[in-house]
């Protein structure tokens, strides 16, 4: 397997933070649940997590987060009364892998005793085929005949960060199958973990004992030989897709894995990651560290991916755990969607269905947030019912221990637009309507209304304006005319307007029953008021530079670094009422730059550029979605050095996972799919520099000059592409499946592609080292 197919280590590092940093680096998911990068004899110690999707629960006053399951995968073997495990044993020997192929953990130890040495392999898969499945295969060896014992089973003492979340737990063996059941805290909701394998070999008792629901097998080992099992593992839970009764499913569905067997079992999975790859995977020849770093980020978001009709989206951090609540965020829409819809849009779909379901949770979030609002005012932190899950003391402070307000709430108001401009682009890219008809307009037009309840007219200035609110720079709280949120805000009136007339044109009829249904038919002239009426701060005449917020400029003009010095914890937040950024033009996050990177072609280059040199000094990248932001403007500006710097921030960050792991009180490790797709879209959308519309595929590539090439394959209003690009060519091959021509317009020239045609376009790129031949 190449190199980009796995990443691995050769060691065991047994401090904490590696094992924390490892448990997020090597975890798996397949939509369904999570399990973190551990190992098969870990606990709640070292972070054992497995996450569901879905479900939550609240225990008193702390955080309402993710339920974590008991663990089914626990294994530990003893030789002679002795137990092994790399935390307690002494090692000769540790590699841990993760095949990006088909999602394969495996580990491999090999450990010393006085008289004896001791092989144990393990590797684990989530079911890609099966979402409830996970699958795992022990084996160990012994150089000498020895007396082992394998205490194998479901552990239940689980790591919460709030929890407990399952109460009344209860450990059985039914047949040969072993369960754990529990009941969440707060909704009664049933869960059940189910384990069997397929080991015969020596005597097994069952027992329960500190919490662990155990097999204990004790067999006469013989030198050289190895010994393998398989343990298939279940988690189901009360409104599973088609569960009714919770705990026969789970047997049910290990009963099946075991009668299938393991090569079985891996071949569906694999099959599943096959088609996933086909769809998705990005090469980019000449440069493995960047080929690797995008492979692992694709990786991450096709693991986070929710489960076909599960009503789901993908949290902040995936699976990974219960950080940032398991909540869905702005992240989610305007970071990983684009992947989505250019590689695989029924998962876009099933992304903003979650929002679509969400939508009451949104209205009431409006009604009773602030003064009060109309409209659809989304949560900035969404769970399973859309009420937001941010409290208004969201970060704590290490050196007075208080939790600090924060304004990520109520003040956030560009989320709504985030989430309308997403259900837009997903009509525009994809061509498919059905979203748009079946709630996705609803949407569009409350988040409109909401904007318009929340602006506030200046009579004297003839202009709406939005006041009070809190940009993707989180720094700067409360503040007027954040260029980002009024820009996202217009653009949401035309989107609305844009699907009002659509509506009209294509289905009158449905078009009128929702304007009845909520009652909004008088507020759509106004939204057309607002729209040319809502004030967008503009580039400054003289140095192209737009104000990030109504006196950004009068704060204190200071460098990053100057800032930090003034920290007196090196955990210590820099926003919030007290934050040592607050006075400054230290910004937390690209904001202006995000805003140029959404709307790029309505600049020009120049003002583009002022723009990036004037606020990159300036940024912290406090967040992990900023680095990506800056990438692609770097790129589309032609700074392709920097966009090449920025890219690898983004692409890496999980896979070598040195990104902070506090802020102020709060532990933060975890994925970070938002900077994952931020990877993705810093290849495409920027060294690529594809953007499509509704009516075409635009190409304008801006190539790294390490760059040999870069191929990848996106779909476009249903039809399916592959794009080479060199640096002296691009070229765009249409399936001989799809149903239609297509509009390129590949550097500012239009072609048309036929089905299973191919245009190619000569091209010399600013960053090619190769001589000049001739342009088309
Ligand atoms: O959504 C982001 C936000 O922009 C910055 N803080 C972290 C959130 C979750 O990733």
């Amino acid at each position: 397997m190449s190199e980009s197919w796995k990443i691995g280590v050769n060691k065991f590092l047994q401090d904490k933070e590696s094992i924390m940093r490892n448990g997020n680096i090597f975890q798996l998911s397949n939509g369904y649940m999570g399990y973190r990068g551990t190992l098969d004899e870990f606990g709640p110690e070292e972070l054992v997590g497995v996450t569901l999707a879905g479900i939550f629960d609240k225990v008193g006053d702390a955080w309402r987060e993710p339920v974590n399951a008991p663990n089914g995968a626990y294994t530990k073997l003893s030789l002679n009364g002795k137990e092994f495990g790399v935390l307690d044993s002494e090692i000769i020997r540790h590699s841990q892998s993760l095949a990006l192929s088909n999602a394969l953990f495996e580990r491999n130890t090999f450990y010393r005793t006085t008289q004896n040495r001791l092989h144990t392999k393990s590797i684990r898969f989530l079911s890609a085929s099966i979402p409830n499945l996970m699958v795992v295969e022990y084996s160990f060896s012994v150089e000498k005949d020895t007396r082992i014992t394998v205490r194998t089973g479901i552990d239940f003492n689980i790591w919460d960060l709030n929890g407990p979340h399952l109460t009344k737990l209860k450990a059985d063996k039914q047949e040969t199958a072993l369960t754990v059941a529990g009941i969440t805290h707060e909704s009664g909701k049933e869960l059940v973990v189910a384990e069997r394998i397929d080991f015969n070999e020596g005597e097994e008792i069952h027992v329960v004992e500190n919490r662990q629901n155990l097999r204990i097998i004790s067999l006469d080992a013989k030198g050289g030989k190895t010994y393998t099992f398989h343990k298939y593992i279940t988690v189901v839970k009360t409104g599973d897709p088609d569960v009714s009764k919770v705990r026969s499913t789970a047997l049910q569905i290990t009963d099946h894995a075991l009668k299938r067997g393991y090569d079985a079992c891996l071949a569906d999975h694999t099959e599943q990651w096959k088609e996933k790859w086909n769809a998705c995977d990005v090469i980019i020849e000449g440069d493995e560290e960047s080929q690797l770093a995008l492979r692992y980020s694709i990786f991450q978001l096709l693991m986070a991916a929710p489960v076909k009709n599960s009503g789901n989206s993908i949290p902040a951090r995936a699976l990974s755990g219960q950080v940032y609540k398991g909540a869905i965020f702005w992240d989610t829409e305007m970071f990983m969607l684009p992947f989505f819809l250019y590689t695989c849009p029924e998962v876009g779909a099933e992304l903003l269905r979650y929002r679509i379901n969400t939508l009451d949770g949104a209205r009431r979030k409006a009604k009773t947030e602030g003064i009060g609002y109309r409209g659809a005012f989304y949560a900035w932190e969404s769970q399973e019912t859309g009420d937001d899950a941010c409290t208004y003391f969201n970060i704590g402070d290490p050196t007075t221990g208080r939790d600090l307000r924060t304004y990520f709430r109520d003040k956030q108001i560009h989320i709504s637009g985030d989430v309308a401009l997403a259900m837009w682009e997903y009509f525009r890219l994809t061509g498919d309507d059905s979203l748009l008809r079946n709630g996705g307009a609803e949407v569009i037009l409350e988040c409109a209304r909401f904007y318009y309840s929340y602006a506030y007219f200046k009579k004297d200035k003839n202009r709406y304006e939005l006041l009070d609110v809190t940009g993707p720079d989180e720094y700067h709280e409360r503040v007027n005319n954040n260029i980002f949120t009024n820009k996202i805000a217009q653009v949401t009136f035309e989107v609305a307007l844009d699907t009002v007339h659509y509506l009209k044109e294509q289905y009158p009829d449905e078009l009128a029953a929702l304007l009845k249904k909520i009652s909004i038919e008088d507020e759509i002239a106004l939204f057309e008021d607002i729209k040319e009426k809502l004030y967008v701060p503009q580039p400054d005449a003289e140095t192209g530079i737009i104000e990030q917020f109504d006196a950004y400029f009068k704060l204190e003009d200071i460098p990053v670094g100057e800032v930090k010095k003034r920290k007196i914890h090196p955990d210590e937040y820099m926003g919030a009422g007290q934050g040592v950024a607050v006075p400054t033009q230290v910004i937390k996050q690209a904001d202006v730059i995000m805003m140029l990177n959404l709307f790029g072609e309505q600049y020009s280059q120049e003002i583009k550029k002022a723009n990036w040199e004037y606020y990159e000094p300036r940024t912290e990248h406090g967040s992990s979605l900023s680095y990506c932001a800056y990438a692609l403007v770097a790129a589309d500006i032609g700074k392709t050095d920097w966009a090449y710097k920025y890219f690898l921030q983004t692409a890496k960050l999980d896979l070598e996972a040195k990104y902070k792991v506090w802020v102020g009180t709060i532990f933060m490790g975890g994925s970070h799919p938002g900077a994952n797709g931020g990877a993705w879209m810093a290849a495409i959308r920027g060294f690529a520099g594809l953007k499509a519309d509704a009516e075409k595929i635009n190409i304008n590539p801006n190539l790294y000059k390490k760059w040999n090439a870069l191929s990848f394959d996106i779909f476009h209003r249903q039809d399916r592409f592959s794009v080479r690009i060199t640096a002296d060519k691009v070229m765009v091959k249409a399936s001989g499946s799809n149903k239609k021509d297509h509009l390129l317009n590949i550097r500012g020239k239009e072609y048309i592609c036929a089905p299973g045609k191919e245009v190619e376009v000569n091209y010399h790129s600013v960053n090619s080292n190769k001589p000049y031949i001739y342009d088309q």
